[in-house]
């Protein structure tokens, strides 16, 4: 039997100068053809803030080119990523009121899905996900209902449910529930199905970690929380074997696909990850991530197009199909010249 059977012919690696590795680098058309892995405007999702009123527009200071919109423009950007291709996007409202109670995620009539009707009037063939949470919707700016100092888990899970079927009544074609309740995939998936809404999939953030890279998305969702922080419910980012642990638990719960966030700094989760299930995986270049490459590109540290480029081409090559990312228009812009 041939020596090749029992060992790949690759670990009877002849040596220098037979093997020579940068003849597959020599010009770009040979690296074009070789090249592994591949970013694609359609595997983008650009995130979105929607706020009240009438033609208002803020540009959120730590995020350049982000900004809070208001219905009618954020109607206008969604044709715009349309036009360009992009994957989708996902809503984040910020409301007038904000309550104990976060009555805002669930309200029939509250700003997201207002939002999502609007856009799916004009631009019917965008793909819509929304962030099913609270930290935008409490006055205290936590992810759940309060009790005794602490976010209460299975009290929260009913504001979840009722926020994630009020998304779908509006039009949503994917929620993504991001407060890392236990449980909250199963009571989200039940309250669809029971409100004729089997058919729409839930995009867990499973292993969402308790960064400091949020700062920024803070600002714009205007969701810090007024005392502690989210510890007791996000992850603790020295863990890995949790995240395979969560992302397990979510899939036997109902969930069709699972998110790793941020995505850089725990490049080493989308890659177990990948190995480990086979369905979709997410990962969200959050806020903090972007905010890093723009300030160093505007002090002329770093390109800002090519830091861009490496940073969510790296996070494709660890394992992540689609990816959550404020850079979504500049890619499909840079992929188009
Ligand atoms: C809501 C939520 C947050 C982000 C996405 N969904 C903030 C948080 O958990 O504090 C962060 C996204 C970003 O930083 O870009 N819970």
């Amino acid at each position: 039997m041939p020596l090749g059977h029992y060992f790949p012919l690759q670990s009877v690696c002849m040596p220098f100068p037979v093997n020579r590795p940068r003849r597959l680098r020599r010009s770009e058309s040979i690296r074009r053809l070789v090249r592994e892995t591949h970013l694609e405007p359609s595997q983008l999702i650009l995130p979105l803030f929607v706020v009240e009123g009438e033609n208002e527009r803020h540009e959120i200071s730590s995020m350049p080119g982000n900004y809070q919109l208001s219905i009618n423009h954020l109607v206008k950007e969604c044709e715009l990523v349309h036009s360009l291709g992009i994957g989708g996007v996902i809503l984040f409202g910020i409301p007038d009121q904000k309550d104990e109670l976060a009555s805002q995620a669930y309200a029939a009539n509250g700003i997201v899905q207002r939002a999502i009707r609007a856009i799916k009037q004009t631009v019917p063939n965008l793909l819509v996900m929304t962030d099913v949470c609270n930290c935008e919707y409490t006055s205290h700016g936590h992810c759940g209902r309060v009790v005794d100092g602490d976010v209460d888990n299975d009290a929260t899970l009913e504001w979840l449910a009722s926020a994630a079927v009020s998304h779908a009544r509006a039009g949503a074609d994917i929620v993504a529930p991001s407060d890392m309740m236990d449980g909250r995939v199963a009571a989200i998936r039940e309250a669809l199905d029971k409100n004729g809404f089997p058919h729409i999939p839930i995009l867990s953030y499973a292993a969402k970690y308790a960064s400091v890279f949020y700062g920024p998305f803070r600002e714009a969702a205007e969701s810090a929380p007024q005392f502690g922080d989210r510890r007791s419910y996000q992850m603790d980012p020295p863990n890995a074997r949790e995240a395979l642990r969560e992302m397990e638990l979510d899939l036997e719960e109902g969930a069709d696909m699972l998110m790793v966030k941020p995505a850089m700094p725990y490049l080493d989760i989308l890659s177990l990850a990948r190995d480990r299930f086979d369905v979709p995986l997410a990962a969200y270049q959050v806020s903090g991530e972007f905010s890093m490459i723009h300030a160093a590109a505007r002090n002329g540290w770093l390109d800002h197009d090519r830091a861009m480029m490496e940073s969510l081409i790296a996070i494709r090559r660890a394992g992540a199909d689609i990816i959550l990312t404020y850079f979504a228009k500049d890619v499909a812009r840079v992929l188009d010249a």
